[in-house]
């Protein structure tokens, strides 16, 4: 601790020490030097307690960051300068593809561009700290924020749980003032809400979260996240807000998280509705003792600051959390510059040519192609184009959490298609009437934009049934009946059943939500001036009994064996009316140029478990267009202490190739990759025989074995 923020503690009360433990919301302060007295009352505060606050959320925009924090240092006894933080999490004004979609992209580097581009906006509009990256490992698609997330892989979640840190502080330990902190969130495990069904219990082995879910803010808090937020879920029965095991023991004693710890919003105060704790005072102790520093919007430890004789232990557990505070806020250099970041000439990158640019790349590096029937894909510019679907003239492109993104500034596909292509009659009418199908039918091909809206992902958004709405679906039934090629392109931030889509089209695109420049980035895929470069990074079920459905599953005693005693065997790990295989599984996507992979070699046969393997493998583009690949390499331990998955990713590498350009492609795999939790909930790595297999998606690929010894 600095000598600044030591003497700085010993001059505040206990109730300024508990005034910087709490943060609202920007609709407590007003821009014209008052407070509001609206929600003041409501949550029975006084105008003395608003300025005595932390620090606030949900509140950008030079002018008004500048009026608020100056308002606040006029009437703030010590002048402890506000913390502004927000929900960054794809974009501030420029808005990029949705996280899930990023994660398509199996480019560290690209998410690490685009978070420091958002970075850098939400610095210039005033913004400390964002609340992301959400590392949340997901694998039921009816819970809506897995549009968030980075999937079901606990390697690609790491790998990106990295990128995002590092890009969103401008790869810097503390970031400068044209950056924003990140907060990784919510620790830990919400990603496994039982049923996928939003704010719900939470039930899994301490060893599986320990195996699965904790990599993803590992790997954070080695990049140098400087906040973790707390899950609304429990954990082994107690939420995770006052969860001691979690956060002390796991959080800051194993992780050695230092920094400072929020809740999510209100989450202390719904101990209560957990039935946890009696009262807000009760919830606000045991959040305390588990460790939480700030408490978002519950106003509980505002109740501890009514204390008249907190207890010595209290007093203790306050001065630890303001003192991980006002680290930060030093670190930041608030205290000689309140207004960080707010220069106008920062301003000026806001929604710049070249950041718009950038989002057009990442939404052509996420773009999945589904399938691709006789090459239709690509068109040529003047091929006669119909156009239908409820996402054909629509903005809502960006998808939630796109606070500043404007929709009236997001180019519709419509719009792009009209400037790339020669031919397009677009039909705005949904149920098609016979004249619209009349026109349709002189058409060379059609393309329908179906999907969900940006209501229906993010959080609050579960589904028992994700999947295209029956209007949309019946729709692409009518069109089916022209008989012409129809391209479907989907909008969604989950993953869809899709069987009737997959059906009836010959061409099937996943856009995802694809940010400002989404409309721009699908005409140039259409027409084939890029490669779509999105690979799957989670599995999209064939039926909804399936979900969960995710290619890392366990293995069980009854496995398939992949031939026909499949069939004929009843008592095996499977259902009587539906396959275990999904409709696409990770890792898969198409791209135009025809590539293919020999010659895997591995350096050695038997490794110390301290070795890198080395492996190689030729790849060849074999069309005479430029290609775009992932190589994946997945490993599988014949026999581990406990089960293991049939096949793990653990190594990928994106290549570009030139038309008809081969390539010999090295991909270092450090061993230690390799180890798992075992069941004393230890991670380390066992000797023995593996086997590892490269390939373009989870399913398939060159196999060789090693050996660790
Ligand atoms: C969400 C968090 C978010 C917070 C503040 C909560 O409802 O769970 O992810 O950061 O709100 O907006």
């Amino acid at each position: 601790m600095s000598q600044f923020v030591k003497e700085l503690i010993s001059k505040m009360t206990f109730t300024e020490k508990i005034g910087q433990m709490t943060q609202l919301s920007g609709d407590f302060f007003a821009s014209d030097n008052s407070a509001i007295t609206g929600p003041l009352q409501q949550a029975n505060l006084a105008t003395t307690d608003l300025y005595q606050v932390g620090s606030i959320l949900g509140v950008s925009g030079v002018d008004e960051v500048k009026k608020i924090q100056e308002n606040y240092l006029q009437h703030s006894r010590l002048k402890i300068p506000l913390l502004f933080m927000a929900d960054v999490v794809h974009g501030y004004r420029t808005i990029f593809p949705i996280p899930l979609a990023l994660a398509a992209s199996f480019d560290p580097q690209l998410v690490s561009q685009t978070s420091e581009i958002f970075s850098r906006e939400a610095a210039a509009g005033g913004v400390h700290v964002t609340f992301a990256p959400m590392v949340d490992l997901v694998r039921d698609p009816r819970w809506g924020r897995v549009m968030e997330a980075n999937g079901e892989d606990p390697f690609l979640n790491s790998e990106l749980a990295k990128a995002s840190v590092e890009g969103i502080q401008g790869q810097q330990k503390i970031p400068d003032a044209d950056h924003v902190a990140a907060c990784v969130k919510h620790f830990a495990g919400y990603g496994a809400v039982e049923a996928g069904r939003e704010y719900n219990t939470v039930d899994i082995s301490e060893w599986r979260l320990r195996d699965q879910y904790l990599s993803g803010y590992q790997a954070a808090i080695e990049a140098g996240v400087p906040l973790v937020m707390t899950a609304f879920n429990t954990f082994q029965g107690k939420p995770a807000t006052g969860n001691y095991h979690l956060m002390r023991d796991i959080l800051r004693r194993e992780l050695g998280f230092k920094g400072p710890l929020i809740s999510d919003w209100d989450a202390i105060g719904e101990m209560i509705a957990h039935g946890t704790a009696s009262d807000l005072q009760d919830a606000a102790q045991q959040a305390l003792k588990a460790g939480v520093d700030i408490d978002m919007m519950s106003m509980a430890y505002l109740k501890l600051a009514r204390r008249v004789h907190p207890s010595s232990e209290l007093v203790d557990l306050v001065n630890q959390a303001v003192e991980r505070i006002l680290n930060f806020k030093e670190s930041l250099g608030l205290f000689t510059d309140p207004n960080r970041g707010l220069h106008s000439e920062n301003e000026k990158q806001i929604f710049s040519t070249h950041n718009l640019e950038i989002a057009q790349q990442a939404a052509v590096e996420s773009t999945v192609l589904l399938k691709n029937k006789n090459n239709l894909l690509p068109l040529s510019k003047d091929c006669r184009l119909g156009l239908v679907g409820k996402f054909a003239d629509n903005p809502d492109l960006l998808g939630s959490w796109s606070w500043q993104g404007k929709m009236a500034e997001t180019q519709t596909i419509k719009s792009a298609l009209q400037e790339n292509f020669t031919k397009v009659s677009y039909i705005q009418n949904q149920q098609l009437q016979a004249v619209d199908l009349q026109l349709l039918k002189q058409q060379d091909v059609i393309v329908a934009c179906l999907g969900l809206s940006a209501q229906q992902s993010g959080e609050a958004t579960s589904m028992t049934h994700p999947q295209i709405p029956d209007q949309q679906l019946a729709l692409l039934r009518k069109l089916q009946q022209l008989n012409k090629p129809i391209i479907t392109v989907l909008i969604t931030g989950r993953p869809l059943v899709l069987n009737p889509i997959i059906k009836n089209s010959d061409g099937l695109l996943l856009l995802w939500f694809p940010g400002s420049r989404g409309a721009a980035a699908l005409a140039q895929i259409l027409l084939g001036e890029k490669e779509p470069g999105g690979r799957l990074p989670m599995t999209f079920p064939k039926d909804l009994g399936q979900i969960p459905l995710y290619y890392n599953n366990f293995r069980t005693g009854r496995p398939l064996v992949g031939d026909k005693s499949d069939l004929e065997n009843k008592y095996l790990s499977k259902y009587i009316d539906q396959e275990n295989q999904p409709a696409f599984c990770f890792g898969y996507g198409l791209g135009y140029a025809k590539t293919a992979l020999s010659e895997s070699k591995l350096d050695k046969k038997t490794y110390q478990s301290i070795d890198s393997i080395k492996v190689s493998v030729k790849i060849e583009n074999h069309s005479d267009i430029s290609a775009k690949q992932v190589i994946q390499v997945y490993c599988h331990q014949i026999v581990g202490e406990t089960v293991r998955p049939q096949w793990e990713l653990k190594a990928f590498q994106k290549v570009k190739l030139q038309p008809k350009e081969i390539r010999k492609v090295e991909i270092d795999l450090p061993l230690n990759r390799l180890a798992y939790v075992h069941s004393d909930l230890k991670r380390r790595l066992d000797p023995g025989n593996y086997c590892l297999r490269v390939g373009f998606d989870s399913q398939s690929g060159l196999r060789q074995s090693f050996k660790i010894i």
